[in-house]
């Protein structure tokens, strides 16, 4: 064989594999379910077998979220419900919605009740709260929701084309149709005329509830062939429904079918065509009129959402004119297209507002009539510290940011500073914002039990509904990542941002509200200041030997005391009485006053002898108290051997550098520093020591 032959055939042979490994993730059986087609009575027999293919838009979009599952958690005694369709999984964890369950478990209660046809069926969903708290987060995981569910045989879906040969459709359409899909891909089993639908269903065993589901009408662009065709085969409903061919319908948004989105422009150019479709000019020369569905492009975004879902981007926005389309549309489930009668729509209108464009229209008349028929849902900011840090370990993650590192506690002191601005200062006078917003994080304070939390949350009415929205803190993050050459961003740099950015923040209306804030920022440096020194402490004693020798020492003691029995000296063989200044140096450090002491002792000598019957062995790190107070006894006496604080004068010798950089290595090891982060953490620190503020 030719060597370029056989170069020839290795080429092709590499490329039939790398066609068929693509070939390999290309799903055949999902690709032929999508594209399943069948004649009319093909499908009456997929809905004899499997009737939930014919679910209307809202029993969809409830059972597209409970198809995700649900868990359960107690927050305060309150009973909570997370529905996992929220974590957005299907999509990477983007457009995942945090901290938010009661408003999103209102939300879900609305789809239930209507998927029921309790009434909220018949309302429009208006999600309301300030600037980026998530709105239009929540009304794009649906839309992609649907468009998933749509693809999968769980959320099947099925709509029809008119097949008509030329030669056949000529007195319908001069140039004849081959093909004429149904303009809003409208559920098959419509084409059955309404009042014999139910008896025709009934009579094959076919259980639908007809009070929700299948009591439409044809769109007025089928109803006119249909009614032509009856007319053409003498009323043989048999011989038109030949001419149907059923087909998936496959929700997208991008190709507007069943998932539309309106957005109003300004006031002088809204147009309710753009809702409910326009005449076709062009055609009324052919057909003579305006009112003929044939001169009329059923496309507005009415009749393109029909089936899924049409979301109202600042609803509040619409034109009043507008405003009455939509509450028909939601109220009747009917559109009125220019010249048509009133046609049935199935869909879920969902729309949203700020708070702002809210307030503005409190007090207008036509308010009134959207009240009454909306259900508005707050959908406020995050309260809680450890899921507004979610949202920015969502942006900002190795994964994301690349070549840049975060130090740590960066995105915590962002999280904790957007919270404080939107949390209302709390009533009692012993109780600092600070402690409020760590209460609400789920940390103990003493004093308040579950219900004090509760209450508390209870009596701020409309916290969350102002502050600082996560978007600004986003860009905020984002500016400090590019703006500073060094490859990390820390807390300080990112507080910098946050306070800068005050000055030319459009939403803050007045200095007070601004000094505020600012105040906040120095609220949320000094609680940083405490962290780290909590940290570096931690370091500095995390000597685990040096902690073992006193633990035992301490412990050694405690026991003679308990016991009046007298210690050992390990280095002179003599018996003493016990170390009463050793033990006290050390029980000081966590607050056990002089009357206590002899409770604490005996508590530990019950701890560890409950722990000897067992057979085990007594380790410090399992008493957190007794963990603490050694760590702290330790640094006290360490730090003045390590002598950080000449850190910050530079002149180190030779032993103190050799102890911090240990001090240095378990920083990176324990707590997720780099090698530069870490540096600015240790001096910062150590100028605090400097200052001789001293944390015990
Ligand atoms: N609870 C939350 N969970 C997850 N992400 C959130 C949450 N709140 C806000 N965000 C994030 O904040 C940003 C703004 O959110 P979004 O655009 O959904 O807000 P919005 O309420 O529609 O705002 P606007 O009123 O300005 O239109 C997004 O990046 C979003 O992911
Ligand atoms: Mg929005």
């Amino acid at each position: 064989m030719a060597a370029a032959e056989k170069k020839k055939r290795k080429s092709s042979k590499s490329n039939n594999s790398l066609l068929d490994h693509l070939k390999s993730l290309h799903n055949i059986e999902d690709f032929r379910e999508q594209h399943w087609e069948g004649s009319f009575e093909d499908y009456l027999e997929l809905v004899k077998k499997n009737p939930t293919i014919t679910r209307n838009a809202f029993q969809r979009v409830y059972d597209m979220i409970m198809e995700c599952g649900t868990e359960e958690y107690v927050d305060n005694k309150k009973k909570i419900v997370r529905y996992n369709f929220f974590k957005a999984e299907k999509f990477g964890g983007e457009d995942a919605v945090f901290g938010l369950d009661i408003p999103l478990m209102r939300l879900v209660n609305f789809f239930k009740s209507a998927a029921m046809g309790y009434g909220t069926e018949k309302r429009v969903l208006l999600l309301h709260g300030p600037v980026g708290s998530a709105k239009s987060t929540i009304a794009r995981l649906l839309k992609r929701g649907l468009e998933e569910y749509s693809r999968r045989p769980e959320g099947a879906l099925y709509t029809y084309y008119w097949k008509i040969p030329h030669e056949e459709a000529s007195d319908l359409y001069p140039n004849g149709i081959e093909i004429m899909p149904c303009p809003m891909h409208e559920e098959p089993c419509n084409l059955i005329p309404v009042d014999i639908r139910e008896e025709f269903f009934k009579s094959q065993g076919v259980d639908i509830d007809f009070n929700t589901n299948l009591n439409h009408e044809l769109c007025p662009a089928c109803r006119f062939v249909f009614n032509h065709l009856m007319q053409k085969y003498d009323g043989d409903l048999s011989k038109v429904l030949s001419h149907i061919h059923v087909k998936r319908l496959i929700l997208s948004e991008k190709d507007r079918i069943g998932i539309g989105t309106f957005q109003p422009k300004d006031e002088k150019n809204q147009d309710s065509t753009e809702l409910t479709g326009d005449i076709n000019y062009r055609k009324i020369a052919i057909y003579g009129s305006d009112s003929d569905p044939r001169a009329f492009n059923f496309d507005g975004e009415f009749n393109i959402s029909n089936r899924g879902l049409i979301e109202f981007i600042e609803m509040l926005k619409l034109d009043v004119a507008f405003l009455y389309d939509l509450l028909g549309a939601s109220q009747e489930h009917k559109i009125k297209p220019k010249k048509f009668a009133q046609t049935d729509i199935d869909l879920v209108i969902l729309g949203h507002t700020n708070e702002a464009e809210y307030k503005k229209l409190v007090n207008n008349e036509f308010m009134e009539a959207l009240r009454d028929r909306t259900i508005k849902i707050d959908i406020p900011y995050v309260t809680r510290l450890a899921e507004e840090m979610r949202i920015y370990k969502r942006d900002f993650n190795a994964n994301k940011i690349k070549g840049k590192s975060i130090a740590p506690h960066t995105l915590e002191v962002a999280a904790m500073w957007a919270i404080l601005t939107r949390l209302e200062e709390p009533k009692k006078a012993n109780l600092s914002l600070l402690q409020k917003l760590k209460l609400y994080d789920g940390k103990s304070l003493p004093g308040y039990t579950e219900d004090s939390v509760k209450e508390l949350r209870k009596s701020a009415t409309r916290e969350g509904m102002e502050g600082i929205s996560p978007r600004y803190v986003q860009d905020k993050i984002s500016n400090a990542l590019v703006s500073n050459t060094r490859n990390y961003v820390n807390p300080f740099m990112v507080l910098r941002e946050l306070g800068s950015g005050l000055k030319n923040h459009s939403l803050i209306t007045n200095d007070e509200q601004r000094k505020r804030y600012l105040e906040l920022l120095d609220v949320v440096k000094q609680e940083y200041e405490d962290i780290i020194k909590n940290e570096v402490q931690r370091a500095i004693s995390a000597d685990e030997e040096s902690i073992t020798r006193l633990c035992a020492n301490y412990i050694d003691n405690v026991k003679a005391y308990t016991q009046k029995e007298k210690v050992r000296n390990p280095y002179t063989g003599q018996y003493e009485e016990p170390d009463e200044r050793l033990m006290r140096s050390i029980e000081e450090k966590i607050d056990i006053p002089p009357s206590r002491k002899d409770d604490f002792r005996r508590e530990v000598m019950n701890y560890i002898g409950a722990l000897a019957v067992e057979g085990k062995t007594f380790d410090y790190r399992t008493n957190e108290r007794l963990h603490k107070a050694l760590e702290l006894k330790l640094f006290e006496d360490q730090k003045d051997t390590i002598r950080l604080t000449s850190l910050v004068s530079n002149v180190v010798d030779k032993d103190t550098q050799k102890k911090i950089d240990i001090v240095r290595a378990r920083l990176i090891r324990d707590y997720g520093y780099t090698d530069e982060s870490v540096d600015d953490v240790l001096n910062y620190v150590a100028s605090i020591f400097a200052r001789g503020d001293v944390k015990n």
